[in-house]
């Protein structure tokens, strides 16, 4: 028998507002967030980001009283990049695995001051190239993979020794998720874990998070189409996907979010994996652009992307309006 009107209304379920708590299949709560925060070389504590409204550089002692902020508030990690000075940039970003850099002192601190708290280190070299690249280039401007691969091998363990929980590949290379899940194996990090942004497409969402960290400059007229995905492809992030969990990733994100939540239903459903994605500077801009011209209700919006992320399939959510979002759920009966 088909069951259907009157028998079937589905407004029943929608009548009350605690059946409608009962029913609901995608909850979210503050143990999803991971908030990025950007560390700056600088002397100031906190310095504006102009196409970020209300997110801020913050200086090496500020980093501190912020993550023990993002800890009070049940946001289960931080995810850290660095704002590089002119002076430690270099064609092959070499700083990007001095021990002694802003990354492993950040992370070491934090570990000291908010032990409880999980650290997520971008492993890429953009903010340390002078060419703005996530790799090592050729005399044509190439990002070459392989040698790019030993660097990020390097990065990635100069941040397990400081402390990072987690490492996240952000770079695109074929082959760096194995390699470093070698490493790490070899040198003695068994349990430091890999999120791979295993999907990462080559966005305009990006052009904020390049303002914050320098690279807009530095790349100039370049992109990173060479590595990062073609925004038409979905079969492509599958392979992806695969690959980098048969390298030894733990997590893989899609990133950015919004406009990707058909991969992020895939990748759920084809690999039962935890999944993150990672509502990007871009997706924040425009958001907060709207609601500052009322234009959108601001939290109404918000919550509603991050309910979306949940129900496509996401696990972990990377977003700049995780520390808003926390006040708002915990307030909330
Ligand atoms: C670079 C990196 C980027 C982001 C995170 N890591 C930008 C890029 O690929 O140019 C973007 C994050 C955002 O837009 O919020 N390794």
């Amino acid at each position: 028998m088909v069951i259907s009107y009157p028998s079937t209304r589905m407004r029943r379920l929608r009548t009350e507002d605690f059946i409608q708590k009962l029913v609901r299949e995608s909850e979210l709560t503050c143990a999803d967030l991971i908030q990025p925060v950007f560390v700056t070389e600088k002397d100031s504590m906190a310095e504006a980001i102009q196409s970020l409204p209300g997110i801020k550089r913050v200086n090496e002692s500020f980093v501190l009283e912020k993550a023990e902020e993002i800890y009070s508030l049940g946001i289960p990690a931080i995810a850290l990049f660095p704002v590089v000075e002119e002076k430690n940039k270099s064609k092959d970003g070499y700083s990007a695995w001095d021990a002694e850099g802003l990354i492993p002192r950040v992370v070491r601190a934090i570990r000291k001051h908010v032990p409880n708290l999980g650290i997520i280190t971008d492993v890429a070299l953009d903010p340390y190239t002078t060419h703005g690249q996530d790799g090592l280039i050729d005399d044509d401007g190439y990002v070459v993979n392989d040698e790019t691969v030993t660097a990020l091998v390097k990065q990635a363990l100069c941040h397990a020794e400081a402390g990072a929980q987690i490492v996240a590949p952000s770079d695109m290379m074929d082959g760096r998720v194995g390699a470093i899940r070698d490493a790490l194996e070899s040198k003695g990090y068994p349990n430091t874990k890999i999120l791979a942004y295993s999907a990462k497409y080559a966005s305009s969402f990006f052009k904020p998070f390049r303002d914050a960290v320098g690279s807009l400059k530095t790349l100039s007229k370049a992109n990173k189409r060479s590595y990062q995905m073609d925004p038409g492809n979905a079969n492509e992030a599958i392979r992806e996907v695969g690959l980098d969990l048969k390298e030894g990733a733990d997590i893989v994100m899609i990133k950015p979010a919004m406009p990707y939540l058909d991969i992020v239903q895939r990748v759920k459903k084809e690999f039962e994996v935890p999944v993150f994605v990672y509502q990007v500077s871009g997706e924040y801009a425009m958001l907060v652009a709207a609601a500052q011209n009322d234009w959108l209700d601001r939290q109404a919006v918000v919550l509603e992307t991050l309910i979306s992320f949940k129900r496509a399939g996401a696990d972990g959510i990377l977003t700049y309006f995780s520390e808003e979002v926390a006040i708002w759920l915990k307030n909330k009966k």
